[in-house]
């Protein structure tokens, strides 16, 4: 690949999805790359270029589509689970006892595995959530994975990685090698596809939003722009988790960490949430003091 090809490429992908390669990540393009040239009946990624170059919006999307890493599993570090059943839900329940709403936004929801471990989570909270709405809305860059996501179908791999055995036989139905998740869990997560680089307004305001794993993709000032954006769409007394290597320190005010609770924050906007973030992570310590 020549150096020009390589800065094409690499300018493309942080202008479609925000992707930040190094100077060095030529091997990355090429065992990505490559096999999409060679399925286009191209040459290399010369070839591949020109045809970049030439503006066709269908190899753009393949292109891009091809270079996002969508390594995901059920309940993934475990840890923002743990916040989700212990810290976010109680809470969240309580201030939503009028309007018995609650919605929950996966913000690179990839294959399903997170969004669908979140609707696991909430089924099995179910005897405190009866005649609540809960939409959990599953988004991404990719159509590829969100069609995977979409037919909640996973290998025996894939479920044995993450998934508890009790909850793989209550959730899902084998059939052959694959299994499904059962209807009625499919049917509690909505799917659209969304580039967080794009403007987001529109899909409102959420209580929680799981954004975990796609930013550390990103430079600084990508990351800061969207870390604002979920600010305004994340409910003032909301949360949002994000992954074990992603932080908002040293990059935003707009949201603080949550007390003794790794990757979990809270909007900065409003005092009164701060003092109930303050009020419960008092609680919680009294509870675990308690608790030993
Ligand atoms: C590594 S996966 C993370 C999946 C899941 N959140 C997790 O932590 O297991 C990253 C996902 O981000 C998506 N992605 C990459 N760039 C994106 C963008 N600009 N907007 C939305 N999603 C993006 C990819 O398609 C991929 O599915």
């Amino acid at each position: 690949m020549t150096p020009p090809d390589y800065e094409y490429l690499r300018k493309l992908l942080k202008d479609h999805s925000g992707l930040d390669l190094s100077a060095d990540k030529h091997y990355l393009i090429e065992s990505r790359l490559l096999p999409l040239a060679r399925k286009a009946g191209l040459n290399g990624i010369g070839d591949l270029v020109q045809k970049l170059k030439g503006g066709s919006a269908a190899i753009v999307t393949q292109v891009v589509e091809a270079m996002t890493t969508n390594e995901t599993f059920f309940f993934r570090d475990k840890v923002p689970f743990d916040h989700f059943r212990e810290v976010i839900m109680p809470e969240i329940i309580k201030a939503r006892a009028n309007r018995k709403t609650i919605r929950i936004w996966c913000a690179a929801g990839s294959t399903g595995q997170e969004p669908y471990s979140l609707a696991m989570c909430v089924r099995e909270m179910s005897a405190a959530l009866a005649g609540w709405r809960v939409e959990i809305l599953a988004t991404d860059l990719s159509q590829d994975v969100l069609e995977k996501s979409r037919s909640g179908i996973y290998s025996q791999f894939e479920v044995e990685r993450g998934l508890p055995i009790q909850l793989l036989v209550k959730y899902f139905k084998q059939t052959g090698e694959l299994w499904q998740i059962n209807p009625d869990m499919r049917a509690m997560v909505q799917h659209r596809q969304l580039n967080l680089l794009h403007d987001f307004t529109q899909l409102g305001t959420f209580d929680v939003i799981f954004c975990r794993n796609v930013l550390i993709y990103f430079d600084q000032d990508t990351k800061v722009n969207i870390f604002n954006r979920l600010a305004r769409a994340t409910e003032t007394d909301g949360f949002l988790v994000l992954g074990a290597a992603e932080t908002v320190v040293g990059l935003t005010e707009a949201f603080r960490p949550f007390p003794e609770r790794r990757g979990l924050y809270r909007p900065n906007g409003s005092a009164a949430a701060t003092e109930r973030m303050l009020g419960i992570g008092a609680g919680l310590r009294k509870a675990a003091i308690a608790g030993g």
